[in-house]
């Protein structure tokens, strides 16, 4: 694993994002997977800036996003399908029907899921997943005991995700979903390249179980070990624990 400690990672990311789309020189799309949360926002702030200066472009890329809360609307301002519309797609030159995330109101979440497994494998798989971590290592949703060889399904979410994640829904544990989609350890693990962003303190003990801990499922981030090509950037402050 690489473990690059930068005081910019969300323009790290990005830069690194963009320099890989531009290097993939094939007809098939560059695939691209995708994270919510804090976070990523100043990578995606990063990319819209290169897309408008024409450093980048969008327009052969195919993104699948890592997870999506499970009943709730995907109008609802906390949605990750409007986190996404509002934080990257509206404001880059990707085409609609390239953008992929799944869907939390589908009648058949087990099919859903599997049909998400499919589509990324019909392209081939992952060039690069790109995600943050939860305070407790989770990386999308793969909560604490997740199976390392896990793929895409429905996950329950623990307290203490919930409690982390109420300060989107107007610091109300009761209005968080209960339920999420996730893409699993194994669909990460699969893509080509996996990039892990942290910043702050309270990423701090998930960086440490990340990077000295032993590779367990309690502590899912510990999986990038596995990796060939896993990459995880970090502040200052997400280091303290190393
Ligand atoms: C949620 C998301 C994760 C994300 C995590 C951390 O649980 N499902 O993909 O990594 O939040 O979010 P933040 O970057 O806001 O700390």
């Amino acid at each position: 694993m690489r473990l690059i400690i930068s005081e910019s990672v969300g323009e790290w990311a990005a830069i690194y994002v963009a320099k890989k789309i531009n290097l993939h020189k094939s007809e098939k799309p560059f695939v691209l997977g995708l994270p919510t949360g804090s976070t990523p926002i100043k990578m995606y702030n990063k990319l819209i800036e290169l897309n408008k200066k024409g450093k980048v472009s969008f327009k052969n890329v195919v993104t699948f996003n890592m997870d999506e809360y499970v009943n709730l609307s995907e109008n609802h301002p906390e949605s990750y399908h409007t986190f996404m519309k509002e934080n990257f797609f509206n404001h880059i030159d990707i085409k609609e029907e390239n953008i992929n995330i799944l869907n939390g109101n589908a009648k058949d979440l087990d099919e859903e899921c599997a049909e998400y497994e499919k589509k990324i494998e019909s392209y081939g798989g992952i060039d690069l997943f790109i995600g943050g971590v939860g305070e407790d290592g989770h990386i999308a949703f793969n909560e604490p005991g997740s199976s390392l060889s896990s793929k895409t399904r429905t996950k329950e979410l623990t307290e203490d995700t919930r409690i982390v994640n109420s300060r989107f829904f107007g610091g109300k544990i009761e209005n968080v979903p209960k339920v999420a989609l996730t893409v699993g350890v194994g669909t990460i693990l699969g893509s080509k390249e996996v990039l892990i962003m942290a910043t702050g303190y309270k990423k701090s003990l998930a960086v440490y179980n990340g990077v000295e801990g032993s590779v367990n499922h309690m502590w899912t981030i510990s999986a990038l070990q596995l990796h060939r090509y896993g990459i995880l950037v970090c502040d200052e402050k997400a280091t303290m624990e190393l």
